[in-house]
């Protein structure tokens, strides 16, 4: 089996890392696509060597530019490589343009796309990485979600819930294999005198860094916050609207704000896992922290992590000045906030999402479920029902039993995802019920 995978981005690098890890493990053939979205050092190539990934195959070199722009460039580039190379199966992580790209063009050519992290949502379609995930969604084969909650938020829009495997994050494989390297490796907290508590700092959505009111915003907030050492590595897109803006000036100015390029893995590891708070409007940030036990202030007015959020590791602040300023006060002189922060249950799983993410592909290309079915292997004729069921009856006993396809249960008034094992007494079911064997 030969798997394509596509990669863009700096958090793509490091999610895919372990998937990667786990695919040269088991000897797999592979090819490994990188768009070139991200360039700089600081951006790239530091993680392939801090993660020890091969260099990639293809680099399609896109750069920056406009989203269009961009995504046909990869589009384009893509293309060519899965017609060279056709691979038995395309993977993609997350929700970039690389994301996108990747999986329209591989859903064109019929290749079948897994995608891990699937199923998150904000349900905010401003934000361009709302519209890469759905659309990457709509084209994959294969759903590697991390959490139960966005298994349901899968098969509530329609996918096929024998398609969606709960994983868990590979942030989580990722950050724990990772971690205890770092803590040989890194030097990172040698380079700043910390005399007060540290909040790291993150910040790179185009909504708050393009934005000129909102940036002003948390530039304020940070000024003010003068008991905190922060350290806040900046992402380019942040540094160019910092200095477009006029506010970097500010920044710099305060000794207790420390300004550095973005660093590396394993120093980034390090460093957040001995901060005492984290403030950032990154993905996978609000995922490492609650990984790492480290309270969350996250830059957003929603998130496609709400799992963070329920259980108390991450407080959504948006960009208003006070709210920022209030809560980073409230983490750093309440222990009780503190510590319940600190005690929230990481939702992402265990660090063994890549081994069940190759499990199951494997399982299902050996099994010859992994292919895009011609038409006349379609079976769609069926009626769409509803029905309370009043009996013992597992999901896998109705479905054999009635010739059918349970896609939601519902109990107490909740969509749930129908795990095979499901007792369905009590509960409604919407399926398909075929009308042919
Ligand atoms: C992209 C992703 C975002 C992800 C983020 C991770 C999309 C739509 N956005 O956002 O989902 O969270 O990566 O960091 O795919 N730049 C450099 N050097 C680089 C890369 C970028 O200077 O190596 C500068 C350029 O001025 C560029 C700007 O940063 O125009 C933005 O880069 P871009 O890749 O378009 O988006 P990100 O903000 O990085
Ligand atoms: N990260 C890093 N160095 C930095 C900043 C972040 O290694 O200077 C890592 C961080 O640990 C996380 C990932 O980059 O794993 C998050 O990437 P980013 O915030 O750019 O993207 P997002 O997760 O929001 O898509």
């Amino acid at each position: 089996m030969k798997i394509a995978i596509v990669i863009g981005t700096r958090p793509e690098i490091i999610k895919m890392a372990p998937v990667i890890d786990e695919i040269i493990k088991r000897n797999l053939d592979y090819v490994l696509i990188h768009t070139g979205q991200h360039y700089d050092h600081e951006m790239s190539d530091q993680f392939f060597s801090d993660l020890e990934l091969p260099t990639p195959d293809y680099n399609i070199g896109v750069g920056s530019g406009s989203h269009g722009e961009q995504t046909a460039e990869m589009m384009k580039g893509i293309e060519n490589v899965f017609v060279e190379e056709k691979p038995d199966m395309v993977m993609v992580q997350g929700d970039t343009n690389a994301v996108l790209a990747g999986a329209i063009v591989a859903s064109k050519l019929h290749i079948p796309v897994g995608h891990v992290e699937a199923g998150l949502r904000s349900f905010d379609k401003t934000m361009p990485e709302e519209i890469n995930r759905m659309v990457a969604d709509v084209c994959s084969q294969l759903y590697y979600v991390p959490t139960e909650e966005s298994a349901v938020n899968l098969i509530v829009e329609g996918i096929n819930p024998k398609n969606v495997i709960i994983t868990g994050n590979t942030v989580v494989d990722a950050c724990l294999r990772n971690l205890k390297i770092a803590e040989n490796n890194s030097d990172i907290l040698d380079q700043f005198e910390v005399d007060e508590k540290i909040l790291t700092l993150t910040m790179h959505r185009a909504e708050n860094v393009d934005n000129l009111e909102r940036l002003t915003q948390i530039t304020d907030a940070l000024i003010e916050l003068d008991e905190l050492t922060i350290i806040f590595p900046v992402h380019p897109r942040t540094l160019k609207n910092l200095e477009n803006f006029g506010l970097l000036s500010k920044l710099v100015k305060k000794d207790n704000i420390k300004l550095i390029k973005p660093i590396g893995y394993l120093d980034f590891l390090l460093l957040l896992s001995n901060s005492d708070m984290v403030m950032t409007d990154s993905g996978g940030l609000q995922e490492e922290a609650i990984t790492l036990d480290v309270p969350c202030m996250t830059l957003r007015y929603n998130t496609e992590r709400p799992e963070t959020v329920t259980a108390g590791g991450n407080i959504l602040v948006g960009s208003n000045k006070d709210k920022i300023i209030e809560t980073a006060n409230l983490i750093m002189n309440d222990p009780k906030t503190r510590e319940t922060m600190k005690k929230a249950i990481n939702p992402y799983g265990d660090g063994k999402a890549s081994s069940r993410i190759l499990n199951v592909t494997l399982t299902d290309y050996e099994n010859g479920e992994l292919e895009i079915k011609s038409p006349e292997n379609i079976m769609n004729q069926f009626k769409r029902k509803i029905e309370l069921i009043e009996s013992n009856i597992t999901v896998r006993e109705f479905e054999s039993t009635q010739n059918a396809l349970i896609r939601v249960v519902y109990e107490n008034n909740e969509a749930t995802f129908p795990h095979e094992d499901l007792d369905l007494k009590n509960k409604l079911v919407l399926f398909d019920k075929y009308l042919q064997n």
